[in-house]
């Protein structure tokens, strides 16, 4: 069983992150299977970061991507190829920050609340597999320190049993 006790400064993002990491390697050290792990990854995530409104992953099965392990409320279950602000980061297999959902063409609004949202690729041998998607409530809740260490969260992911 594992327990989530951080005790960084709400406000230090950088701080919350580097306290955050080597919680997430340990919750999946032990357990070979794919949806556990990336659950509880959700739920450490959706725990540690301040305005966080909704986690999950994004599985790429096809040319679609298909709801995985989420936090928060009822989303989308699958997003074609290309769209929304998850679609454009497998297109791109890059990171994609948007400060305010209404600014973004194609923005796909699961959740009316969502503001601001953030999407990072988990890739692996250079295709992308999945990709992890936060959002907010809040507007611009995510900047480059959070896509700065989502690319460590996608890397441990993207080392999972796939
Ligand atoms: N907003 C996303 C869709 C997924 S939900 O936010 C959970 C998008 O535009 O791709």
């Amino acid at each position: 069983m594992h327990s989530l006790d951080l005790t960084a400064d709400p406000d230090d993002r950088a701080a919350i992150y580097r306290e955050l990491l080597p919680s997430l390697r340990s919750i999946v050290e032990d357990e070979p299977d794919l949806i556990a792990n990336l659950a509880n990854l959700t739920a450490a995530l959706y725990q540690a970061i301040p305005g966080v409104s909704w986690v999950g992953f994004y599985r790429r099965l096809g040319e679609d991507l298909v709801l995985g392990p989420f936090q928060g409320k009822l989303a989308c279950t699958r997003i074609a190829r290309g769209k929304g602000v998850c679609g454009a980061a497998a297109e791109r297999a890059a990171t994609v920050l948007v400060d305010d959902v209404e600014t973004f063409p194609g923005h796909i609004a699961c959740d009316g609340a969502t503001r601001s949202e953030i999407v990072v690729p988990v890739l692996r041998e250079g295709k992308v597999v999945a990709v992890l998607d936060v959002d907010s409530d809040r507007l611009a809740n995510f900047a480059a320190v959070d896509a700065e260490h989502l690319a460590h969260v996608a890397t441990l992911a993207a080392s999972l049993a796939w």
